[in-house]
């Protein structure tokens, strides 16, 4: 048995990703038992951050290049809308990681330093960073499903527009982002099979302007092995790995953060799918996020997510946030290293 994750970018039209997992039959035998634990040269990598150049092999395979657009450089406001019936506790928790990205008071390693330290890091052309602040705008619940419970990548823009026009969510084309939620019963075109969220931006025939937004889903009841890894692993992979106790008790609610935090990185650098990505097609871009999936710590990768934190409780994390709440979030692929970096983890698990 020698199971492995593998990171497939599948993407349709500018679209993120997901987890797929690869049976072992596909991508040879015997690697996991020999897989190496990589301590990067933490020298090299700056405030309580380490790198890891372990995606597919090497950094020099990897070219993120800038395609003159612009980056979400002004603090960003954030609109949520919770799409479907939410759990008040639950959204308690996913409101307290977003209000963690801009608080640099947090306890290291904070959630603030992880944006900070990567995303922070992306430019415009007029030389304008990423912002580091980010807060919440206004939130609607659109609890009754007012499209369906069934969503497409392009009805997902109706929901805006219905929010908009029912729930007086504010247009903001200046600085604001829209992030829909959707429930755990929720079911979305590709989502599971493809993704496990998405970022676009909006078409003036359905929404009347042109907002970035991303959607994620809760993946608790639908496939918490693909896109709440490692709070879910494959079937396949038990016995090999085993799932990690989620830092708020819930595995789709906690899985959500993380791809949370994948998106939003690449919405802030690729806001209009023409500034920051890897790869020659617009289409199917390679962003920041993407190139560091399942990576969570120091030797992640290959199938490995690297060495994370523990609590007392044995709940797993690697950043803390606004009240000390902590979270587990993916690394990103910084500019400045050229590697996936992210927080650091102590040793005391191994
Ligand atoms: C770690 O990196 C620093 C700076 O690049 C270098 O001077 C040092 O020799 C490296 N250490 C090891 C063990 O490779
Ligand atoms: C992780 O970072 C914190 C803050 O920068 C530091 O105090 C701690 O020693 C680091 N731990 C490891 C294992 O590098
Ligand atoms: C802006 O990005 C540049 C290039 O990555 C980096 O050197 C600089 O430190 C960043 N500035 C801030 C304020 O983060």
């Amino acid at each position: 048995m020698a199971p492995r994750f593998i990171l497939l970018v599948i993407c349709s039209a500018a679209f993120v990703i997901a987890i797929i997992p690869l049976t072992s039959s596909s991508i040879g035998r015997g690697q996991h038992q020999n897989m190496q634990v990589l301590k990067p040269n933490l020298s090299d990598s700056g405030v309580g951050l380490s790198a890891s150049s372990r995606y597919e092999g090497s950094s020099s395979f990897v070219h993120v290049r800038y395609h003159m657009g612009p980056v979400l450089s002004s603090p960003i406001v954030l609109y949520l809308i919770w799409y479907g019936k939410w759990n008040p506790k639950h959204q308690s928790t996913i409101r307290s990681f977003l209000l963690s990205i801009s608080d640099e008071s947090s306890h290291s390693p904070s959630v603030y330093s992880w944006w900070a330290t990567t995303v922070a890091l992306y430019t415009d052309q007029t030389n304008s960073n990423v912002t580091t602040s980010i807060t919440i705008g206004r939130e609607v619940s659109d609890a009754e499903c007012s499209v369906s419970k069934s969503l497409t990548r392009l009805s997902m823009q109706q929901v805006i527009a219905n929010s908009i026009s029912f729930k007086h969510l504010p247009v903001n084309n200046r600085n604001g982002v829209y992030l829909i939620l959707t429930a755990p019963d929720i079911t979305v075109q590709d989502f599971c099979r493809a993704v496990c969220g998405f970022h676009f931006f909006t078409f003036p025939s359905i929404v009347g302007n042109t907002l970035p937004y991303a959607w994620v889903g809760n993946s608790g009841k639908q496939c918490p092995e693909t896109c709440a890894y490692p709070f879910a692993v494959p079937a396949y992979m038990t016995g090999a790995t085993k799932e990690m106790e989620p830092p708020n008790g819930d595995a789709g609610v906690d899985g959500m953060i993380s791809v949370i935090g994948h998106e939003l990185a690449e919405l802030a650098s690729n806001p209009l799918m023409n500034a920051w990505y890897a790869g020659d097609d617009p289409t199917a871009p390679t962003e920041i996020g993407d190139l560091c999936e399942g990576v969570y710590g120091t030797g992640g990768g290959g199938g490995y997510t690297g060495q994370v934190s523990s609590d007392e409780e044995g709940r797993r994390y690697n950043l803390i946030g606004k009240n000390g709440k902590k979270f587990l979030v993916q690394w990103i692929w910084s500019p400045v290293l050229k590697a996936c970096s992210g927080p650091n983890a102590t040793d005391r698990d191994n």
